[in-house]
């Protein structure tokens, strides 16, 4: 970690963070890759979601990460949906510290592994998963709009 790291804080996200939590998207993927609003705020209400929100101490959002859930041959399993910290502020552990809760708070309701898709040409969150204990699972031709593949990727919640 850097030594000019990030004082912040995490708080789970409510309904009124959408706006927040969309400039953000916005700037952290391209247009057609990025969540409308209606989607994030969606996903906040969604019944089940887990949605982490990391706050400077100004109260600015410089992170989050929201995860919903799902079933395999019985099994509860957490499937994060995204995690976007500033590009201001990364390699500064805030990434980390909103895995983290998620994967807390997903062994907390017995979940027993954590997956999802990234896009094969991002590199950057590839490494950041697997230096956070994921492998990758398979490939998804044209996940994302209809062109760019995604690799599937699993960690299991020991
Ligand atoms: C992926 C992302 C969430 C990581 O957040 P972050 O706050 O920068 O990550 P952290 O500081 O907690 O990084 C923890 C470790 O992950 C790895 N890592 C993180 N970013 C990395 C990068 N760009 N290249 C290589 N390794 C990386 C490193 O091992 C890092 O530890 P170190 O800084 O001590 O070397 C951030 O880059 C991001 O928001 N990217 C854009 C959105 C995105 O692609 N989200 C994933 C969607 S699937």
């Amino acid at each position: 970690m850097r030594e000019d790291s990030v004082a912040f804080s995490l708080r789970p996200g409510v309904h009124e963070d959408y706006a927040a939590l969309y400039r953000l998207d916005q700037a952290c993927f391209a247009p057609g890759i990025a969540w409308s609003k209606a989607e994030l705020e969606y996903f906040l209400k969604y019944p089940g979601n887990l949605s982490i929100v990391a706050e400077d101490e100004a109260g600015r959002i410089v992170g989050f990460a929201i995860a919903g859930r799902q079933r395999r041959q019985g099994a509860l399993l957490g499937r994060l949906i995204t995690i976007d910290v500033d590009a201001a502020l990364r390699r500064r552990g805030v990434g980390r510290r909103l895995l983290g809760e998620i994967e807390t708070q997903f062994r907390g309701i017995g979940a027993v592994a954590v997956l999802l898709e990234v896009a094969v040409d991002n590199t950057a969150a590839q490494e950041f998963y697997v230096r956070h204990g994921f492998a990758r699972t398979g490939r998804i031709p044209g996940y994302y709009l209809g062109r760019i593949d995604a690799l599937a990727m699993e960690k299991p919640l020991g």
